[in-house]
């Protein structure tokens, strides 16, 4: 058996992979699919996986560990880690919940600010030289004042919240349960929210209990005015039921950081001059990306030592 203990999974940049380097001799699989082809003297000394990204890691990719104790995902969000396969294989999983909560939350604000500004447009317009060559932007909607309906109050949601009342929105929001938020409305279904405002931001946890929560009867609820925001993950709404919407005007538009397959995106998306679509770059800051690294190597530390996790999920 190896004395490598630490496998690190996915799509590291030279940063990351150096901090493990310092930190732990490792060794190296591109996806979890990629997992069972190492050598089995290497695999049976994992312990430990670091994994980033988004393809599903189940099952089928702990097996061939046959010493697996840890997986500390890179990212708040571990929808791709079957946990339950996890729990049952004695496996523990973490992840890097807070340390993104600002930035994920900066990002929610820019898209209704480019959204309610048509900001690509105006640039498109300005860069082309259509504007000096008498072009203008036609007026767009104020922001200040508008009706905003936060789905999934939790601590990114709260977070986008507090940063659109300071921009004097009317808040409304719609979570499991109510919150002790003064002035802010709470609705018990995200119908109720839709119908009751302009902008719908989706800071819902993915995973197989939110596929979809966003239905077509909510989109449709949100009606022509309305402008989805979504920095939470592709699944969360039906997809095609939002492109449908946004083809045909019954809703004025959406700011998209997530999507379903990505980065293999639905095509539709191409075409359509009512949306803003971001490269899933919600915690995707020097100084955030940095911090969530230091929280996943903390909890391998602690697992190394023998010490209680520092942010586990199961
Ligand atoms: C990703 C995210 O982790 O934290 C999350 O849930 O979606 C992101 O921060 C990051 O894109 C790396 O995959």
């Amino acid at each position: 058996m190896s004395d490598v203990k630490l496998l690190v999974c996915g799509a590291f940049n030279e940063e990351e992979r150096a901090r493990f380097d310092a930190n732990y001799p490792n060794t190296y699989a591109a996806t979890p699919a990629d997992i069972a082809a190492l050598d089995a003297a290497v695999r049976d000394g994992i312990t430990a996986v670091v994994f980033k990204g988004h393809a599903p890691f189940g099952g089928a990719a702990m097996d061939p560990l046959s010493n697996l104790g840890l997986i500390a995902n890179f990212g708040v969000g571990y929808d791709a880690i079957d946990v339950d396969a996890a729990s049952e294989r004695g496996v523990k999983v973490t992840n890097t919940p807070d340390v993104l909560n600002d930035d994920v939350a900066d990002l929610a604000v820019a898209l209704v600010l480019t959204q309610t500004r048509n900001m690509i447009e105006g640039d498109n317009l300005t860069r082309s030289g259509r504007w000096a060559g008498g072009g203008s932007l036609p007026l767009n909607r104020k922001m200040t004042g508008g009706t905003v309906g936060i789905c999934g109050l939790g601590r990114i949601g709260r977070e986008i919240a507090d940063r659109l009342a300071a921009f004097k929105m009317d808040i409304h929001y719609h979570s499991r349960s109510e919150k002790e938020t003064p002035g802010w409305t709470y609705h018990a279904d995200a119908k109720s929210l839709a119908e009751a405002v302009d902008w719908f931001v989706v800071a819902l946890v993915g995973g197989k209990e939110t596929e979809g929560y966003v239905s077509r009867d909510v989109i449709n609820a949100l009606g022509p005015n309305g402008v989805i925001i979504n920095i939470s993950r592709g699944t969360t709404i039906d997809e095609e039921a939002m492109l449908d919407a946004l083809e045909s005007g019954a809703i004025a538009g959406a700011g998209l950081d997530v999507f379903i397959n990505e980065p293999h995106i639905n095509e539709r998306f191409y075409e359509l001059t009512n949306v803003v679509l971001q490269p899933h770059q919600g915690s995707g800051t020097h100084e955030t990306r940095r911090a969530m690294a230091e929280v996943q190597l903390s909890n391998v530390t602690a697992f190394f030592n023998g010490d209680a996790l520092v942010t586990p999920v199961n």
